[in-house]
């Protein structure tokens, strides 16, 4: 029965829902009226149990659902405008099947919205408390044909496939063979795939060689947990200094490079334009064989021992044991600003001209969104080693190639 508070609440809900709807649309997060109506029909409020109505439906709302025993969230609910980017990416037809890997119950249904009642949406986590509360929301929403399962999703979910879609949203490092296995042939998996340290949802079709993207976005998640987890190699050089390193295959002379720390600074400028950050790290992330994430605190920043660009992190090329990483400079005469390279050790010159070469050809051919076209080939049963790729995963490889 709807008291007349439950109604009062109703309406609220729905006039935030209708405002969150049109700030999704102003940002290009939501661009389809399809996506549109599946986020004003569901009440985002009852996924977000205990938060006032505000934050349910707040532009930046991404509520963190439970924490590991190191106080880094390991469930939320996602943000909506991600979610609604990656919809827009997984453009889910009416009948689909879909898999979500990683269940709220928010996602899974804005999903069975979009599949309607000839659709079928399966949610799989690996966790038994997020199962137990995505049912209970879903249930409390009304979208009990939701089916939620218990269970690690490196093996997808087997008894409901062949999928039209997964759409994965915990952090992925690779790909596991279940997952392509179990997309139908005209199938698409929306992933945030982590490449050289860098996340971006990538929404994959078949192709003859196993996947090719057809569109990519910047995004962030939680990690993926158990027997797909995969961690970050943190090399410390120095106090306050640390390189990430992401793929398994990369070695480095560490001891060569705490000594290239303690080597003058060279500074290089390339005269080509800065933009696009995002675009460009990936494009300089996969556009050289040996390069992980170059971290310094702010404090030697502001001591002016490294660029700004380092205390967030950026791509450093490494060359035995020199490097280089990206900086960038006010340009007086366009009011932009100018990328260069600050580079340390013995080998700084020739690592400093191959960045520097990096940027000037992003700038003159490849500065726009959408230049990258990402493939994933699956190693093939039975080898041990992929035959060819730009970054190596364990269970294959993903190419990168720029138009
Ligand atoms: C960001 S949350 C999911 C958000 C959700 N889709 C929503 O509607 O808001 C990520 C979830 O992935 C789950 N997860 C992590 N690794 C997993 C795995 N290997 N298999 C299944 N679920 C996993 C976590 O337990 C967590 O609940």
């Amino acid at each position: 029965m709807t008291t007349v508070r439950d109604s009062s609440v109703q309406d609220a809900a729905a006039s935030l829902r209708a405002a969150m709807v049109g700030a999704l649309r102003d940002m290009d997060a939501i661009t389809s009226e399809r996506v549109a109506a599946a986020i004003a029909a569901v009440p985002r409020h009852l996924f977000a149990v205990g938060e006032p109505l505000e934050a349910a439906y707040a532009a930046n709302n991404a509520l963190v659902i439970k924490r590991g025993l190191n106080g880094a969230a390991i469930s939320s609910l996602s943000a909506t405008h991600i979610q609604a980017v990656m919809l827009e990416q997984a453009e889910i037809e009416p009948g689909m099947r879909v898999l979500e890997i990683g269940s709220g119950g928010y996602n899974a249904a804005l999903i069975q919205e979009l599949v309607g009642d000839g659709g079928k949406v399966t949610s799989v986590d690996i966790d038994p408390e997020i199962v137990a509360r995505a049912r209970t929301c879903l249930d409390a929403a009304g979208y009990d044909r939701v089916k939620v399962v218990l269970a690690d999703a490196e093996n997808g979910v087997p008894e409901g496939a062949p999928y039209d879609r997964i759409i994965v949203t915990a952090g992925a490092w690779d790909i596991p063979p279940a997952w392509v296995d179990q997309l139908s042939a005209r199938g698409r998996i929306v992933v945030p795939l982590r490449m050289r340290g860098l996340t971006r949802s990538v929404a994959f079709d078949r192709d003859s060689l196993g996947l090719a993207s057809h569109s990519y976005r910047l995004s962030g998640f939680v990690p993926m947990q158990g027997s797909g987890s995969h961690s970050e190699r943190i090399v410390t050089l120095d106090e306050g200094v640390a390189l990430r390193v992401d793929d398994e295959s990369q070695q480095f002379d560490v001891e060569a490079l705490r000594e290239a720390l303690r080597s003058p600074r060279l500074e290089r400028w390339s005269g080509a334009a800065f933009d696009l950050p995002d675009e460009l790290e990936l494009f300089l992330v996969t556009s050289a064989p040996r390069v992980a994430l170059l971290h310094a605190s702010e404090e030697l920043v502001e001591r002016g021992y490294f660029a700004p660009s380092a205390a967030k992190g950026v791509p450093a090329l490494i060359r035995g044991g020199s490097f280089a990483y990206r900086t960038k400079r006010p340009n007086e005469e366009t009011g932009g600003f100018e990328s260069g390279v600050f580079a340390h050790g013995p080998e700084a010159e020739a690592v400093a001209a191959q960045y520097v070469d990096l940027l000037r050809r992003w700038a003159s051919d490849h500065c726009r969104r959408g230049a990258a076209r990402l493939g994933y080939i699956p190693k093939a049963a039975g080898a041990t080693e992929p035959s060819q790729g730009l970054v190596t995963k364990r269970h294959g490889v993903v190419t990168i190639s720029w138009s």
